[in-house]
């Protein structure tokens, strides 16, 4: 804990390391009280850092420190400086070697960050500066190093003994303790370090590298999740190949290693050759994971592959380069999901997250730059800034260089840099260098924050057939930039005719149109683009598959976007049309409540989403992706002030209405996907995941209606199918609905099977905490007393706490304040137990100033009490800080 003001670091500030760290020789002895750890480190002077031994200082915490010795020789107390985060001490030589060892308490960890105990095993999380829990170092991602390591622990109870790299000795002492080494011989930095002991299972399987390479595969589980394994393995090898194909990256390795853990802050870690696992993350199989789960896995398991390239052979000069790692990977994980399954639809997902959670994150206090210039705490900046908008900005750079452009780029990237730790500078440069290209401009989306609002006006002079797009860029102020430069907004657009066929397009001054669809690149803060030779007015799509994370405003009316939803041949922007227009029609709902007024729908929703339901062409999953209203976290971002209350009504009046006027083809569809799910067994493909989720938001419309005939086909979908997509969803709309002797039941029988797998009770805690009806709180309340539930489980706190605070609006922003109360007292406890996940918790309580003046007093009152409760986390202390600046 804190005891002073935590430190603010600045990118401006980097200098790189006095010292570097040829080798790193790790020694563990695994004991159930206490943990010794040996460091030998074989160090020299950094030729790059300037002349003279400055002295050595070490990153250290909550490390008890047994000796050090300098070149073999102990050293006296006198000679070495200890405060509560650095051993410091003076070289006397350019090279040398350092020697510690200190005692450590994994049992007692529960920040879950550096060695920890998670069930009955012991693992490592270092990203980012965990390495330093377990013994003293130079904990930078600039200081890369081979790594060795040996652990030792009682053979009984942890037969696997993991870490980095290739085995390469093991054996028995005689006290019923064994041990093993491991050689990694690929230059790491710490927080790429990893170390596992227990009494695991193992999936194996093997992969053959397109250069003809035997890898060996195994992910590590607990006996009685052996079962589970399968997908993600299966996933895995879709990866390895995906990224040879793609990027023509090998994996380098002889063997690659996920172990999932049930206790872990994050999704999962991409420590080399050994990979830490969210058990959430890595486990699935139909009944118990739902179609969601498999995708997610699938993600994950790519993601942290890919970064075996993006992150580990070239990695981060300092943690402000987060994004060239993460920004890229999840660009490169994308990629990779849209090749799996259906790659519109992964776009429509991954653009509703982004305008929903980081567009609000970079209007709110904490936001950031892709690159941020400052922080306190580095563990709060794992974020959707760094995360999702750093994959668009590589996104971006893809469309504006074109697909083998980009390619160039890549493989100049990882060519150059191997093996270094590098820039966001040195990827740009790497684009800029193989395509020839200046990107100075482009830059700013690394260095400014705050999302961009692009304005279209559109003047068709029919007298000269042309058309005259006017672009308008700005971006509003955000913590500490109060003026923003315009950015480079690649803008893929289309022309569209009466028929919505796609016109050639030519720019005043071309001499002849070069195709139907381009990216015009927006560099000014106005600039007008004329097109020629267009005998009738052309209707724009515009920013097609969301070619920029901005906010577009184009005055379309609401025929023109029902015709888009028809016609455009792009479905991103089919889907988005539809998502245009249901915004115009709840927001008009939200304003007759308002005034007062009773709720009257636009019957034009109803006639779209009517021919959606009959368009026989239509992939499910899209059909499935165009009945989804636009979700009420999504509204809330865009409402100046939210009115959660009258969101959620006219939301849930929309939806009634629509399931009453659509109520024979609903029930078709549902009936025909019901009829397929019953007859053929669960399969884990993107076609069955479309057919799926048509099948169950078509329920979900249905239950609407109250009628038993719907009841009953819910309560049998409940009971009588094979996997947790069906099962699952049929218990949310019982849930959710006002059948409480069935819900009641399906409820307990779930909890009574299910009670022994902790991933099936966290969707059990979810689709309760998540249900608008009222007394929300309450029931949450009464659940954290449940014997499955804990505080000191990640998963458990965001199934339960998370979802209630981001996904049930209506109770969590309940008038009298006590959905904030709650939250806040949740937050003060879990500072105590896990920082981290106290911090991210915050975040509802962050966005303060969307909602009104009394909600607005409620707010910042338990954010004050928060940071008045003392002996507050950096990570609390800077996000509670900032929201109240
Ligand atoms: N680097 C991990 C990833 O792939 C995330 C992570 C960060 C995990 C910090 C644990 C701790 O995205
Ligand atoms: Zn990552």
């Amino acid at each position: 804990m804190r005891t002073e003001q935590p430190k603010t670091v600045y990118l401006k500030d980097y200098q790189a390391p006095d010292y570097l760290i040829d080798e790193t020789h790790l020694s563990f002895e695994l004991h159930e009280d206490r943990t010794l750890v040996q460091a030998r480190l074989a160090m020299r002077r950094n030729p790059a850092g300037g002349a003279g031994l400055p002295p050595l200082v070490l990153d250290g915490q909550q490390l008890e420190l047994l000796a050090v010795t300098l070149d073999g020789r102990e050293l006296g107390v006198h000679e070495y400086q200890l405060d509560d985060s650095h051993l410091s001490l003076q070289p006397e030589r350019a090279e040398f070697v350092v020697e510690t060892r200190v005692c450590i308490h994994p049992e007692s960890n529960t920040a879950l960050e550096g060695l920890y105990k998670s069930g009955k095993m012991f693992c490592t999380q270092c990203e980012a500066e965990g390495f330093r829990k377990i013994t003293y170092y130079l904990d930078r991602p600039d200081v890369m190093s081979r790594f060795t390591t040996t652990l030792s622990a009682e053979q009984q109870r942890y037969p696997v003994l993991l870490s980095n790299g290739n085995p390469v000795a093991s054996g028995n002492t005689d006290n019923g303790r064994h041990w093993a080494t491991w050689e990694d011989p690929f230059r790491k930095p710490a927080y790429l370090f990893a170390l596992v002991a227990g009494d695991l299972w193992c999936v194996e399987d093997e992969f053959t590298t397109l250069s003809g390479r035997r890898v060996t595969l195994r992910i590590y589980v607990e006996p009685e999740n052996i079962d589970k394994c399968q997908h993600a393995m299966d996933s895995l090898k879709r990866a390895m190949r995906w990224d040879e194909e793609t990027y023509g990256r090998e994996y380098d390795l002889d063997i690659f290693m996920i172990v999932a853990v049930n206790d872990f802050n994050m999704g999962a870690m991409e420590n080399k050759g050994l990979n830490i696992f969210n058990s959430s993350a890595v486990l699935a199989k139909a009944e118990t994971a739902t179609d969601a789960a498999h995708q997610r896995v699938e993600a994950i398991v790519a993601h942290e592959y890919f970064h075996n390239w993006s992150g580990n052979r070239v990695t981060c000069r300092d943690w402000f380069q987060l994004s060239l790692k993460e920004g890229f990977t999840v660009f490169r994980d994308a990629g990779f999901s849209a090749d799996m399954n259906s790659a519109t639809v992964k776009r429509i997902e991954d653009v509703a997250y982004l305008r929903t959670h980081q567009f609000a994150e970079d209007a709110g206090p904490m936001a950031h730059s892709v690159r941020p210039d400052s922080y306190m705490e580095i563990s709060n900046f794992y974020t959707l800034t760094v995360y999702e908008k750093g994959s668009e900005v590589v996104g971006m750079l893809r469309t504006l260089l074109g697909a083998e452009g980009f390619r160039r780029g890549s493989d100049l990237y990882f060519e150059r840099h191997d093996g270094q730790a590098v820039t966001c500078d040195d990827f740009v440069k790497a684009m800029e260098d193989a395509n020839g290209v200046d990107l100075t401009q482009f830059k700013r989306w690394y260095a400014q924050a705050g999302t961009p609002c692009l304005e279209v006006a559109e003047r068709y002079d029919a007298a000269a057939g042309t058309c005259t797009l006017t672009f308008r860029q700005s971006c509003p102020p955000t913590p500490g930039q109060a003026h923003k430069e315009p950015f480079v907004i690649p803008v893929a657009l289309a022309l569209l005719d009466g028929q919505g066929r796609e016109l050639p397009l030519r720019l005043a001054g071309e001499a002849e149109a070069a195709g139907s669809g381009r990216v015009l690149a927006v560099t000014a803060a106005e600039q007008a683009f004329t097109f020629v030779d267009l005998p009738e007015r052309p209707l724009p799509s515009l920013l097609r598959d969301f070619s920029a994370p901005v906010k577009l405003v184009y005055p379309y009316s609401r025929d023109q976007l029902m015709f888009l939803m028809q016609h455009d041949s792009d479905g991103f922007n089919r889907w988005e049309a539809g998502q245009q227009l249901a915004v115009q029609v709840l927001q008009e709902l939200v304003g007759q409540q308002q005034r007062g007024e009773s709720m009257v729908l636009d019957r034009r929703l109803l006639a779209a989403l009517k021919s959606v339901l009959e368009n026989e062409g239509l992939d499910p999953a899209m059909v499935a992706e165009m009945l989804s209203l636009p979700g009420e976290a999504y509204l809330i971002e865009i409402s100046a002030v939210a009115d959660v209350e009258a969101i959620h009504a006219a939301r849930e009046f929309a939806r009634r209405e629509i399931a009453g006027a659509l109520y024979e083809p609903l029930w078709q569809h549902y009936r025909s996907n019901r009829e397929v799910s019953r007859q053929s067994p669960y399969v884990a493909s993107a076609e069955h995941f479309a057919r799926r989720a048509l099948q169950n938001i078509a329920l979900s419309y249905l239950m609407l209606s109250g009628k038993p005939e719907v009841l009953a086909a819910c309560q049998d979908q409940y009971q009588a199918t094979d996997n947790m997509t069906e099962r699952l969803a049929a218990l949310a709309v019982l849930v959710n609905s006002p059948f409480e002797a069935e819900k009641a039941k399906a409820l307990a029988m779930f909890a009574d099977y299910f009670q022994d797998d902790p991933l099936v009770m966290d969707q059990w805690f979810g689709v309760q905490a998540g249900c608008p009806l009222p007394g929300g709180l309450e029931r949450v309340q009464a659940l954290m007393e449940h014997p499955a539930f804990t505080l000191k489980n990640p998963n458990k706190v965001r199934a339960l706490i998370g979802a209630f605070a981001n996904q049930n609006h209506v109770n969590f922003h309940r008038a009298d304040g006590l959905g904030y109360r709650f939250l806040a007292d949740q937050v003060i406890m879990l500072n105590a137990l896990n920082p981290q996940i106290a911090a991210r918790q915050l975040a509802p309580l962050t966005r303060w100033r969307k909602y009104d003046a009394a909600r607005q007093v409620l707010m910042r009152a338990d954010l004050e009490r928060i940071l008045a409760c003392g002996e507050l986390s950096s990570d609390v202390y800077e996000v509670v800080s900032k929201s109240l600046a």
